[in-house]
């Protein structure tokens, strides 16, 4: 079975967010699965440097739903991990440095709908040759499977008319949801630019609130449509988290699945961690401690290692729940707890936490700016890895930190609610505690988990158990993978392969 990944974010060419470390680990266990993965990605730089023996496959100059008359070629190379690599080297659209999606003043850049279109476009063409029939001995995937908004019209042009898949079938469409609220929504008079006719463009279709939508056109196209929890796949057919997609969501649940992220095991491993200082698993948690001794440094904490820790790794924006954290921050300082965030976004947020930071010095740490190594080594530290969502859709850091037996303190939102596992009597009693949810997302419910947190911490045995627990659950990918292994299935038959 070939497969086609087309992403714009993917470990270590590029990332934003956790759809890069997905589409960094995804391809490998699937791999293992005997699928033949290959990924397509935008020719950033950090993607170009990359790739070895790189190959000019076509060159696209002209091509309609490319709208532009600028150098554009199609290249193959090998990857990191030695499996071919497609890039769509245009350098107009990706020759720039610095975040995928916003310019220097933090703004959308103007043209990301031309950028992604493009994406979309070249996703239908891999397999075909110059004219549209299926190329002579090229790769031609079975399913093309597109993730997130920047993907989304990958689907609208296989299955349109307007341009049939050369005579041959076309693959089978899979579209993975990563987030509901970032949806590629344009301007109407942008549609011709697209290389999408105009009869696209109507509710059944393209269009959302007299807008474009490219998140809309990977639901409204694609055979199968996954999402990356299973609370996740439930939550967005209902209003307050489908982002008034909800309604064709309920319509196309039957093809809808929830399938749940996994992480790579191998670069998040609290006994091999090269970005830590001290190496340890379940049976040696005490190793864990000069790691926590490292942290405080770090974030220029008091050095002290019996006060607990609370730690955070994430974009600082309304989804995150950071707000919260800063209201709830004088009441985890004045229980004896200190804080350390870890993290990059809102300048309102960076400004909150900057400001608590100077209100209590060696209590708050903050780093601002995004940092992979510090990220490792924080998760391997704290004794409590917050993660106060108002929605996640999975969530990795949650992940990320039960491996480093370090207690996630979560939302029981998304896929938090999916991987965390409260500790209740009844959850200590069968082996299966892993942390602390709480509901509602309120600042109230939100200190009444970390008063339960700090209360455990005070029971080192217990803690201890815990810890065992979290860094027993399986968070490996290999049952997702045979999952989408099936959901391919399902998607080449819809096509009729
Ligand atoms: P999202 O994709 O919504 O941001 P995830 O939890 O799925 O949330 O993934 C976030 C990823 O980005 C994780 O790998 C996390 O460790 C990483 N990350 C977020 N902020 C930072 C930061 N400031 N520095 C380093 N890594 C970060
Ligand atoms: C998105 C979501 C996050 C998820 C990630 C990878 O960025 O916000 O919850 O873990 O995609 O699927």
């Amino acid at each position: 079975m070939r497969v086609l990944f087309v992403t714009s974010e993917c470990l270590p060419y590029v990332k934003t967010g956790g759809l890069g470390d997905v589409a960094g680990a995804l391809p490998a266990a699937l791999r293992a699965e005997q699928v033949d993965v290959r990924l397509l990605l935008p020719g950033y730089p950090g993607v170009l440097e990359r790739l070895e023996g790189v190959k000019v496959l076509r060159d696209l100059r002209g091509l309609p739903g490319l709208a532009s008359q600028a150098p554009a070629r199609l290249l193959v190379g090998r990857g990191v991990d030695g499996a071919p690599v497609y890039a769509l080297d245009v350098p107009s659209f990706f020759g720039r440095k610095g975040n995928p999606y916003l310019g220097p003043d933090g703004k959308d850049w103007s043209d990301n709908h031309l950028r992604f279109a493009a994406l979309g476009r070249t996703a239908a063409l891999i397999g075909l040759d110059g004219d549209g029939a299926r190329g002579r001995g090229a790769w031609v995937p079975d399913v093309v499977h597109g993730h997130d908004w920047q993907a989304g019209l990958a689907a609208a042009h296989l299955v349109h008319p307007m341009w049939p898949y050369g005579g041959a079938k076309r693959p089978g469409t899979v579209f993975t949801i990563h987030n509901m609220a970032f949806q590629g929504l344009f301007p109407p008079d942008v549609l011709p630019q697209l290389g999408l006719p105009w009869d696209a463009y109507t509710p059944n279709g393209l269009e959302f609130h007299s807008r474009v939508g490219f998140l809309k056109a990977g639901l409204v196209y694609s055979d199968r449509l996954t999402t990356v929890s299973p609370t996740y796949a439930t939550e967005i057919q209902g209003e307050t988290m489908g982002f008034g997609l909800d309604g064709l969501l309920r319509a196309r649940a039957a093809v809808l699945e929830g399938i749940l992220n996994g992480i790579d095991t191998d670069s998040w491993d609290s006994a091999g961690d090269p970005h830590i200082v001290s190496h340890y698993d379940g049976t040696n948690l005490e190793a864990k401690t000069p790691n926590k001794a490292e942290l405080q440094r770090a974030f220029g904490l008091t050095p002290d290692i019996h006060a607990p820790l609370f730690g955070i790794v994430s974009r600082l924006t309304d989804q995150k729940g950071i707000d919260l954290v800063v209201e709830a921050l004088p009441h985890l300082v004045e229980k004896g707890a200190q804080v350390a965030v870890l993290g990059t976004g809102s300048a309102a947020l960076e400004q909150a936490l900057a400001g608590a930071a100077r209100r209590f010095p060696g209590r708050v740490g903050l780093v601002l700016g995004y940092d992979e190594a510090l990220s490792h080594r924080l998760q391997a530290g704290v004794d409590v890895l917050m993660v106060p969502s108002r929605f996640e859709p999975c969530g990795l850091t949650q992940m990320y930190a039960l491996r480093y037996g370090s207690l996630p303190l979560v939302a029981r939102v998304g896929g938090l609610a999916d991987t965390v596992t409260d500790v209740t009597e009844d959850s200590l009693a069968d082996g299966t505690a892993t942390g602390f949810t709480f509901a509602p997302v309120t600042v109230p419910a939100l200190l009444a988990a970390t008063d339960r947190a700090l209360n455990l911490h005070r029971r080192t045995e217990l803690w201890r158990q815990v810890q065992r627990n979290a860094m027993g659950r399986d968070v490996s990918w290999a049952a997702s993978a045979r999952h989408y292994v099936a959901t391919y299935r399902a998607a080449m038959e819809a096509a009729g392969r």
